[in-house]
């Protein structure tokens, strides 16, 4: 019989959203006549329209592909220069990062899990705490961690507690890791990051021979122009930080798919002899052979983000959404609860009313309002007592959701 890989195993049974979704798919199941007026603000998915220059430009691309003169087969696996270079031009102006440097996909949650195919084995691995839950995952499925434990905490990696009284970004760790995930605006808390505190980071993994694997999905999210968007903003960073970034948020492309990664010339890993190896080789080798690149017509739609019209329907969108986040947020300071997140980000973070655990308070929002949100200790132990309200809905729904709240407690 062919063998397994047992680290699978370990994982908890289901990924945090499938999770969620059964449960709701029960719920509606056992309640058909709540499912018509059931609000999700569980998954961070995005609910508006394609912007319109986006449209324009994927079918713009799929009438090139259905004409033999237009027609185009495999692309570079890389991505295409057109959209590698608007990347650079428009999302890095004045980072002095350059098209060679980025890497297109098929989005962050792909990248963010196929990245540790490049590091090796025995590196000491830190995540914070709560965390988006594919670092830890993909760090168990592919070796790097021991059993779990009742709360859900791998051995072998280093948990970095976000909390209120840090402002949910973590400490400086005392030991030496080799590998940090970090996410700003944060998923799920909705915090952001100083440049001090980016700053010390980098710092510490200049020090420590350390990567930082930054994930900035929300950036576009980010309304206080004090708030660093990209870690290469940081002095030292493109010494020491990969940087993830996504079309899905900003440019509605949760189902259309696109992200990236910008890597550097100057970062280096090392072999277990300690020769000293280009991180983007190893990368570029990877995606050749394992990827074909992201589909022609996503990345012209991608491409079109960065044009004039894109632009300022991504910042309408943004505005839409940051917009449905203040309300959130309003809605829950009245209640007198306690509020985080919701100003850079997307996503409104609210302690439990006093007694409830984080899956008490998803099961009374949804048995009660018929409201789906996510249970703060579904992204870690230091999430319990939390939950997080998800900004990407219609105004109308987040307006009910707002209403059944304050009917509910
Ligand atoms: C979330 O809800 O945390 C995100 O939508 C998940 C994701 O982007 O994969």
């Amino acid at each position: 019989m062919a063998r397994i890989n047992d680290n699978f195993l370990k994982l908890k049974a289901g990924y945090l959203f499938p999770e969620i979704g059964r449960r709701v798919a029960a719920y509606t199941e056992a309640n058909a006549d709540k499912a018509s007026t059931l609000i999700r603000c569980g998954i961070g998915d995005v609910t508006e329209a394609l912007p319109k220059a986006v449209q324009e430009a994927m079918h713009k691309a799929v009438d090139e592909l259905g004409c033999r003169d237009t027609f185009r087969g495999y692309g570079p696996e890389q991505g295409y220069g057109f959209l590698r270079e608007a990347i650079a031009d428009n999302a890095f102006a004045g980072l002095d990062i350059s098209a060679d440097d980025i890497f297109v996909s098929d989005g962050s949650k792909c990248d963010t899990g196929n990245i540790l195919d490049i590091f090796g084995k025995g590196n000491t691995i830190a995540v914070t705490d709560p965390v988006y839950p594919v670092y830890v995952d993909t760090n168990v499925m592919i070796g790097n961690t021991g059993e779990g434990d009742e709360n859900g905490r791998y051995e072998g990696l280093v948990y970095l507690a976000c909390t209120a009284e840090n402002d949910f970004v973590p400490a400086i760790p005392k030991e030496k890791v080799d590998i940090i995930y970090l996410c700003y605006p944060n998923n799920p808390t909705g915090a952001s990051a100083t440049r001090e505190q980016l700053q010390a980071w980098v710092d510490y993994a200049l020090k420590n021979d350390a990567i930082i694997l930054y994930d900035a999905a929300y950036e576009a999210f980010i309304q206080d122009a004090d708030v660093p968007k990209s870690i290469y903003e940081i002095e030292g960073a493109k010494e020491c930080a990969l940087e993830f970034r996504s079309f899905s948020k900003n440019g509605g492309f949760t189902g259309v798919r696109c992200g990236y990664i910008v890597i550097p010339d100057s970062v280096f890993g090392s072999t277990a002899t300690g020769e000293k190896i280009s991180i983007k080789q190893l990368w570029s080798r990877r995606t050749s052979t394992k990827f074909n690149g992201a589909s022609y017509p996503v990345q012209r739609g991608a491409e079109a983000v960065f044009s004039d019209a894109g632009k300022a329907e991504v910042a309408a969108l943004v505005e839409h959404y940051m917009g449905n986040a203040a309300l959130l947020r309003t809605a829950c300071t009245e209640l007198g609860l306690k509020v985080f997140g919701g100003e850079n980000a997307p996503y409104v973070w609210v302690a439990c009313p006093a007694g409830l655990s984080s899956w008490d308070m998803f099961d009374k929002m949804l048995s009660e309002a018929n409201v789906v949100i996510t249970p703060g200790s579904g992204f870690g132990a230091a999430g319990e007592g939390y939950f997080r309200i998800s900004a990407f809905n219609s105004r109308a729904n987040v307006e009910e959701v707002c209403k059944r709240l304050k009917a509910l407690l």
